[in-house]
């Protein structure tokens, strides 16, 4: 057993040696006349949000968000943080719950046909076992309207929110709570089912569980606690595939579309990225550096300060949460952790992908050492997340790499399932580079189509600026800016990009059919 599991961190040790986003020559892609896929196939179109983040603790009462929002502060890794770096609280956020039918007109507005929305558990059932039948309502209402205006309605059920009443029981750390996950589901399902096909049960396991019992930046706010973050991770897969399987026996469960949403995070080493970029076999363009590692590029592989964060981090955001969905198996170091569900690569019917970009890990010890970081941004920290020297920082930790979308979806790929980009988005509060994110990024996805990949539609993050968690309103994500204080939304300079294309492919769309 030791030797299984020893010989499998050096498979997968080496295979991270080996890893690599390719870079594309920018200057001859012409991202202006992208050839995407139409309405007229089905593809879906749309924009995603979430309801804490769009409605806040006003309206979403007593879940395990708002009660961590109203603590000061918390332990983190390092010392002592607000709980939310900005200090404010969530309270109405866009006030989404009340103005939803305006903003449908906005998604409309915008060319889309899909809108990701999730639904809250805490104003669904916010006693144990007692169910709000308005609140069911007003979900049946939005997204009849939304089925009205053309727009199709993706539901997630579980977007890092839970009731407090299922906190207090322990929330995902205990196996036995997940019948109420699924009881929720169970309701929520037959309530929406003739008006909704596409279901998502969780949102991105692996931040929540990293941010809630890792970094302490999430509620619970634990920190460092591997064995909880490990049991944590386990249930809400076991979770996921008991949803899965409950919804599939109810009636209308086998037209509907279910599948999990995992966050994709590619890790590199800043200093191994010198040297080692490359293009895809096929890609339309040329490599802009030799496609063989550099002596340095390799020489840069042995530094331990940026490759065990690197290691580490890739594997507990992806490897082994992918390795889950594809073998049914999670390997676990703890006792009693492992996790064996055979059916459970047959699970997911889809796969829902939330992609940003990759997260490039720098160290800079000469910076740190003589007072003089090479990055003026990162504070004297020995590690710290970057991006490449040709690339553009965003507002949080990482760059514009449209390339990584590829190589995202080429990983994602290998589950065998067709894939949704349930998000991709800029947090870009200047809106200096959006209008480049998207006609990038769509670049990227457009390639993917064409290489073969099956991708069947794409949800920008977000409509409108939000309340984004742990960082307060302080990034903005949005296609529409919003004011907080008025609650006026405007479209966003560098969003028209979006609004254009899905015109023009509207337009090809009918001439298709005519
Ligand atoms: C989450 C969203 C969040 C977005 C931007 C995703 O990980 O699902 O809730 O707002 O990232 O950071």
């Amino acid at each position: 057993m030791f030797f299984k599991k020893l010989s499998f961190l050096i498979i997968s040790f080496s295979l991270a040696l080996q890893a690599v986003v390719p870079q594309w020559h920018w200057d001859s892609i012409d991202t202006q006349n992208l050839e995407l896929p139409t309405f007229f196939t089905g593809f879906k179109w749309g924009v995603a949000l979430s309801e804490h983040q769009v409605s806040g603790g006003f309206w979403c009462g007593d879940n395990n968000w708002n009660n961590w929002e109203c603590k000061k502060s918390h332990k983190g890794l390092f010392s002592t943080y607000p709980t939310i770096e900005t200090g404010e609280l969530s309270g109405c956020a866009c006030n989404f719950w009340e103005l939803y039918p305006e903003d449908i007109k906005l998604v409309k507005e915008l060319g889309c046909n899909a809108f990701r929305i999730s639904v809250e558990w805490s104003i669904i059932e916010p006693y144990e076992g007692q169910f709000d039948q308005a609140a069911l309502e007003h979900y049946q209402e939005l997204i009849r309207q939304c089925n009205e205006a053309g727009i199709e309605v993706m539901v997630t059920l579980h977007h890092f929110t839970h009731p407090q009443w299922f906190e207090d029981k322990g929330g995902f750390a205990d196996e036995a709570n997940i019948q109420y996950f699924v009881r929720f589901c169970k309701k929520v399902f037959k309530t929406l089912r003739k008006q909704v096909k596409l279901w998502c049960t969780i949102n991105e396991v692996g931040p929540f569980v990293f941010q809630g019992y890792i970094n302490g930046a999430f509620p619970p706010g634990k920190v460092l606690n591997i064995v909880l973050a490990m049991k944590v991770m386990r249930c809400m897969m076991l979770a996921h595939c008991e949803v899965y399987r409950a919804l599939k026996t109810l009636p209308g469960g086998y037209e509907a579309q279910i599948g999990i949403v995992h966050q994709y995070l590619p890790i590199e080493m800043h200093n191994a990225g010198y040297g080692r970029a490359y293009a895809l076999p096929d890609a339309p363009t040329k490599p802009i550096v030799s496609d063989i590692y550099s002596l340095y590029a390799f020489a840069a592989q042995l530094n331990f300060l940026e490759r065990l964060p690197a290691y580490g981090m890739s594997f507990f955001f992806n490897d082994q949460l992918l390795g889950f969905l594809k073998t049914g198996t999670m390997f676990s170091w703890i006792p009693g952790l492992r996790l064996d569900i055979p059916d459970a690569p047959e699970c997911n019917d889809f796969i829902g992908l939330n992609f940003y970009s990759r997260v490039v890990i720098k160290s800079d010890i000469y910076g740190v050492l003589t007072g003089n970081p090479a990055a003026g941004n990162h504070k004297k920290d020995i590690v710290f997340p970057s991006c490449l020297v040709h690339e553009r920082m965003t507002d949080m930790e990482y760059g514009v790499c449209p390339e990584s979308l590829y190589c995202a979806i080429q990983e994602i790929a290998k589950l065998g399932k067709p894939i949704y980009i349930t998000e991709n988005g800029a947090p870009d509060g200047q809106d200096e580079y959006r209008e480049l994110w998207i006609r990038r990024y769509l670049y990227a996805l457009s390639e993917a189509i064409r290489d073969g990949y099956d991708v069947r539609g794409y949800y920008y993050w977000s409509l409108m600026d939000n309340f984004e968690w742990d960082r307060g309103y302080s990034k903005k994500f949005g296609l529409y800016e919003v004011d907080f204080g008025t609650q006026e939304r405007r479209l966003r300079d560098g969003a028209q990009a979006y609004r254009e294309i899905l015109q023009k492919l509207a337009c090809n769309s009918s001439a298709v059919m005519q």
